[in-house]
């Protein structure tokens, strides 16, 4: 196949192309260039800004458009009038947080989605990000025929430059009282970056379009059973979790960028718990936390991934609030 990637230079797109080089697909990537231009010297490389020179890509005829980078649903458009038939089959990088909260336990693709007060927005915010998603994902079914449309949950492993499944991985590691944010019993789903894009290269050779969300495991594991998973392949002997309660955290003024990925910073305490039988149904393949954890690990023992933006915490912030929580009154 000729493959066009909107992006590919960063996490998910990145391992997306190792992929379809490695099944022999040919792959042309359109991005800035901000990351890097030299990463796939097999593939062609344009370089541009999707928002203002669509049109370096009016030579080109592709079987698939992959697209990772579009955020707001003027870009998809601006794609398929840029590109016509010319795209091949459009696949959109969605996300689960199209789904209204909250949802029921096991839902599946058809559950509600978000909707924005203001869909004419462009202002990409933690809150309006699901909504405009949702936005995309019309914009796509409307410009293109039969899309493919992929909804992660947070997707984990090697180069992920968001850092909040390797802080934990990363803070475990390190030993001593790890500060675990409760509830232990909330449920948990994420997504190998390797499982999602090896399926999704799968797909894209099938000829599939629909809407699919990968979340793994389920049913999900506990968030105290992910950390215990971590401590179980990272772990020194020295290590130990002291479980604090959600209230007593959300009183300290802790979020889900102190402590990432924790559920009890969503509002209503938990994450979601997605039922993944339609893609495991056409072929996903999901392997064990435990493996998941080894090679992150690895890998950034060896090439620690830049992470832009913080996340967690510092150790002494975590050993003050450990320190709070054991002198708390009325224990
Ligand atoms: N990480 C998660 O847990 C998660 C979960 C659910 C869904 N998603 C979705 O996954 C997608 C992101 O994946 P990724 O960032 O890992 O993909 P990626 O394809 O590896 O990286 C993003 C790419 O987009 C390019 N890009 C960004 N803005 C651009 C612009 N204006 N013009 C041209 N190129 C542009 C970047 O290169 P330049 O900067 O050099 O242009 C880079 O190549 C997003 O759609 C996100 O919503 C992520």
């Amino acid at each position: 196949m000729r493959i066009l990637v909107m992006g590919g230079t960063r996490f998910i797109g990145r391992h997306f192309v190792i992929a379809a080089e490695r099944r022999g697909h040919s792959v042309t990537l359109f991005h800035r260039g901000r990351h890097s231009t030299t990463l796939f010297p097999d593939a062609e490389q344009v370089i541009g800004d999707r928002d203002r020179d669509l049109g370096l890509l009016a030579d080109g005829t592709w079987d698939t458009t992959v697209d990772f980078s579009a955020y707001v649903p003027r870009q998809v458009r601006q794609v398929g009038a840029a590109l016509g038939e010319r795209s091949g089959r459009y696949v959109l990088l969605s996300s689960t947080a199209v789904y209204a909260p909250p949802q029921r336990y096991g839902f599946r693709e058809d559950a509600p989605l978000v909707a924005l007060s203001d869909p004419t927005t462009e202002d990409m915010t933690d809150e309006t990000y699901g909504g405009l998603k949702a936005l995309c994902e019309r914009a796509a079914s409307e410009t293109f025929s039969d899309p493919l449309i992929v909804r992660p949950t947070y997707v984990v492993g090697p180069l992920d430059y968001t850092g909040r499944f390797t802080w934990w991985v990363q803070r475990i590691a390190r030993g001593g009282e790890v500060l675990a944010p409760g509830p232990q019993d909330a449920l948990f789903q994420l997504i190998d970056v390797r499982d999602l894009t090896e399926w999704l290269v799968r797909m894209l050779e099938a000829g599939s379009g629909g809407t699919y969300h990968l979340a793994h495991p389920f049913p999900p594991v506990s968030f105290g059973t992910m950390l215990a998973d971590i401590v179980g392949v990272v772990g020194h002997d020295d290590v130990t979790l002291t479980w604090v309660d959600r209230e007593f955290l959300l009183a300290a003024g802790v979020d889900g960028t102190s402590l990432p990925l924790w559920p009890g910073a969503s509002p209503d305490g938990v994450l979601e718990a997605a039922d993944p039988a339609r893609a495991i149904g056409v072929g996903l393949v999901t392997r064990s936390l435990p493996e998941t954890i080894r090679d992150l690990y690895q890998h950034e023992c060896a090439s620690p991934t830049p992470v832009p933006e913080p996340v967690g915490m510092t150790p002494e912030a975590e050993t003050e609030l450990l320190q709070r929580w054991k002198a708390r009154p009325h224990r």
